[in-house]
Parts: structure tokens; sequence; C-alpha cells
């Protein structure tokens, strides 16, 4: 943020909101998860602000006239798919009297029309119909000067990189391809190598800040601490070998966590007493286990998130991004949409859909997740200006914290880029 902006900002109601008392990101002030006033701000400055939200995969909108219900933050908004084949993002808000124009959570429509009054709009959303607009039988209509092109539902920005769909309401906002940088674009590359085909979506809701959320998918530390199913099963242990990658502004990042073998079978999580390691417990269908080699090297997992709305992932042969959806300054809701590449062999398909049991509400894994995130919730809720500490690898330069998964380096990597964001 240059110093510009920041005396804009200075003396500004953030200031007083909350405080951060290290430059460094390792002390985060409690009241970041709950204040309904810090959440509203972030509304205007984040997610109407400059940056590009995920909404959908290309493959959930193949034909045109497909379109699929959203949110930018906490903004209801609908993607199309037009009959030239680009696509359309607009506010889900009636240009009449504001109305929910699109009910559906997702199909295929040529025209989108309100209840109340019953104007239609096609899939850019422009205005085409508004009954009674010159009146009828001694009514007057509309005034004369009503043109139904400055009543179109407000338009967002969209732009695509492999098959990931993104918006923005800001006009500054940079290319898609530039915001995502070439260290993030790498990671993408390498999940999204060819194309897919969208199996479904599963969602959870959590009762805790989105940002707990963004919290969790760059610790790796918790992996194989908190997911039992991790450490038992040697799908992430802490020895494994990893590589990790943050944007220059700290607000995007990646995790591969290779596939090791571990020759101890888990003796230092038996040595350390770790309650999550279930020494002797076996899977009577080893299936659910099995990492089919399909990329150059063997990964268990690849967690990489895209700020704000954004995480893409591989588990061994799941692959599913998530979204995340802010509901008010307590409460996110998350969706997996998993997909698989087009050319997979029947047999891979169902093996996807079988890891599909990894994650989402009902999996072996990522609900601890969310767990986890409401425990934070539920005992920071009045906690005045108590601190959350992230101090694990601070004596370590956070770009040579790649080798470790004990690092809390890309936590405090991100508060530094959101308080830049915020102007805090
Ligand atoms: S509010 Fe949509 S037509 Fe009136
Ligand atoms: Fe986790």
């Amino acid at each position: 943020m240059d110093e510009v902006q920041r005396l804009h900002h200075s003396g500004s109601q953030t200031d007083r909101l909350v405080y951060f008392p290290r430059s460094d990101g390792s002390r985060i002030p409690y009241a970041v998860y709950s204040s309904q006033e810090l959440y509203d701000l972030e509304q205007e400055r984040i997610f109407r602000g400059s940056v590009w939200s995920f909404i959908a995969l290309e493959a959930e909108l193949p034909n045109p006239g497909d379109f699929k219900s959203t949110f930018v933050g906490d903004t209801p908004v609908v993607v199309t798919r037009n009959d030239d084949g680009s696509l359309s993002a607009w506010v889900n808000r009636c240009a009449h009297r504001g109305a929910t124009v699109c009910r559906a959570a997702r199909g295929n429509a040529r025209s989108h029309v309100c209840a109340y009054h019953q104007w239609s709009y096609d899939t850019r959303g422009n205005l085409r119909g508004v009954p009674f607009r010159k009146g009828l039988k001694g009514s007057p209509g509309m005034p004369a000067d009503f043109d139904p092109k400055n009543h179109a539902l407000e338009q967002l920005r969209t732009d695509c990189y492999r098959g990931l769909i993104f918006a923005t309401f800001s006009d500054r906002t940079p290319l898609l391809y530039d915001y995502l940088g070439p260290r993030m674009r790498r990671g993408l590359d390498r999940i999204f190598h060819k194309p897919i085909v969208y199996l479904g979506c599963v969602r959870q809701y959590s009762k805790s800040n989105w940002k707990l959320y963004h919290e969790n998918v760059r610790d790796s530390y918790h992996a194989s601490l908190l997911h039992a199913f991790f450490s038992t099963f040697n799908v992430v242990r802490a020895g494994a070998r990893r590589e990790a990658v943050c944007s220059d502004d700290g607000l995007h990042s990646w995790s591969i966590i290779f596939h090791t073998e571990d020759a101890s079978s888990g003796a230092s999580y038996r040595d350390s007493k770790i309650s999550s390691f279930k020494e002797g417990l076996r899977l009577e269908d080893q299936s659910t286990l099995a990492n089919v080699k399909e990329f150059d090297q063997l990964v268990n997992t690849h967690i990489q998130v895209i700020f704000p709305q954004l995480v893409a992932m591989q588990i061994l042969n799941s692959l599913a991004v998530r979204q995340i959806l802010p509901k008010g300054p307590t409460n996110f809701e998350l969706i997996f949409y998993f997909f698989g590449y087009t050319d997979d062999t029947p047999e891979m398909r169902m093996h996807r859909i079988k890891q599909a049991n990894l994650v989402g509400p009902a999996g072996l894994i990522s609900m601890e997740d969310t767990l986890a995130t409401e425990l934070v919730q539920f005992a920071t809720a009045s906690s005045g200006s108590a601190l959350s500490m992230a101090d694990m690898g601070r004596d370590v330069p956070d770009d040579q914290q790649v080798g470790s998964g004990i690092a809390e380096g890309r936590i405090r990597s991100f508060w530094r880029g959101y308080q830049d964001l915020m102007g805090l």
C-alpha cells in the first residue's frame, strides 16, 4: 500500500476496529473473526474491490444458456453462458425494485424473468421486456424517456484461466492472468493440465469466520496432527517432502506434499504420544488410499488458495475446487465442486468419486477443519483485545520454509496481505 493510501486510511474507523500490534502478521486480534463493522468493510474493500473472485468452473456451464447462481462475497451473482460461447455475470437483483431475479441454483435459460413484475433479462443481464411499459386502457405506463438500456442488471467483469471462471466488480483489477502471476499459474497448470468434467458438488456450513478457513488452508502444520486419517495412513506425515509457494502480496499460495514412504511407520508420532495417530489401525478396503500416478511426480496433496474465494485441490486422486462464501462475520459456506478429467476411464471416474469421501461435510478428513475453525470462533467471541499467535518457524525467513510442514509462514503472509488490502 502506498503512502497516499495509508494516509487516506489513517484515522479511519478501521484503526479503531482492530489493531495488529506487529507488522509481521504473527499476532492476530481475535476481533477480526467476529466484528460486523470489519465484515462490512471487507465486502467493500475486498469483494467489491479489486480482487478476482472464483465463481464457477467452465465445465459447469458447457452449453449456451447454462447458468448458475452464486455469490461474490455476500452479493448474489448469476454466471451464464451466452449464445456466442462467452460468459456473463450479473448481480441477481432486479433493476426495478430489487427482487431476486433468478431463483434456481442452476439450469438453462435464454431469458431470466423477475417474478415480482415480470421484467425480463437476457443472458447478459440486459433488460428485454417490461410488461405494460406503454400503459393499458388509460394507464400511463412508463415515462416517455424510459430506456431499457439504462436499466440492465449490474454486470461484473469475468475472466477465465484454465477453465476457472472469476468475476470482479472493479475496472481496475488487472487481467486474471497477471492477478494470478507465474507462481500461482504454475500450480493451477498442474491440476488443470487437461480438460475436466464436472461431477457434482456438496455444501457445508461453518459457524465461523471465513478468514479462519483461509488460515486453515495455509496451515500445513495442522494437517498431520488434527487429521487422524492423514497421519495414521501416511497420506500426510510430518516428515514428508513438501513444496510451498506464496504470491508476493502474501494472499495466494499453494503447497504440495509428495508421497513419501515412512520407514519408521510413524515412530515420531508414537514417541510424541500424538493422540490423533491411531497406531495399528488398518483399512479393510485399501482402495480408498490408492494414489494412481497421473502426474509427473506422486503427490498426495496439492492445496492451492487463490484469494478470496477459491481453493483448488488434489488429494490422492480426488480433484475439487472449493468456494469460500462469507455469510456474515460468524458464518461461511464452503462448496466442494468435484471434477475429473474428460479422458478418465470408467474405473478412474469411480475411484475419484469414491475418494471424494476424503473431503466435504461428511468426509474422512476435512470435516475436522471446520470443527477446528468453529472451536476458534466459539472461544474467541468475547475476547476483547486478546491475540492469536502464529510464531511457528518465525526465526526462518518465510521463503526458506518450503521444506518444512511445521511452519506458519503462509499464515503470517496472509495477514500481512490482508492488512494491506484492507488498509489496516
Ligand atoms: S422487482 Fe423485478 S420486476 Fe419489479
Ligand atoms: Fe485440514
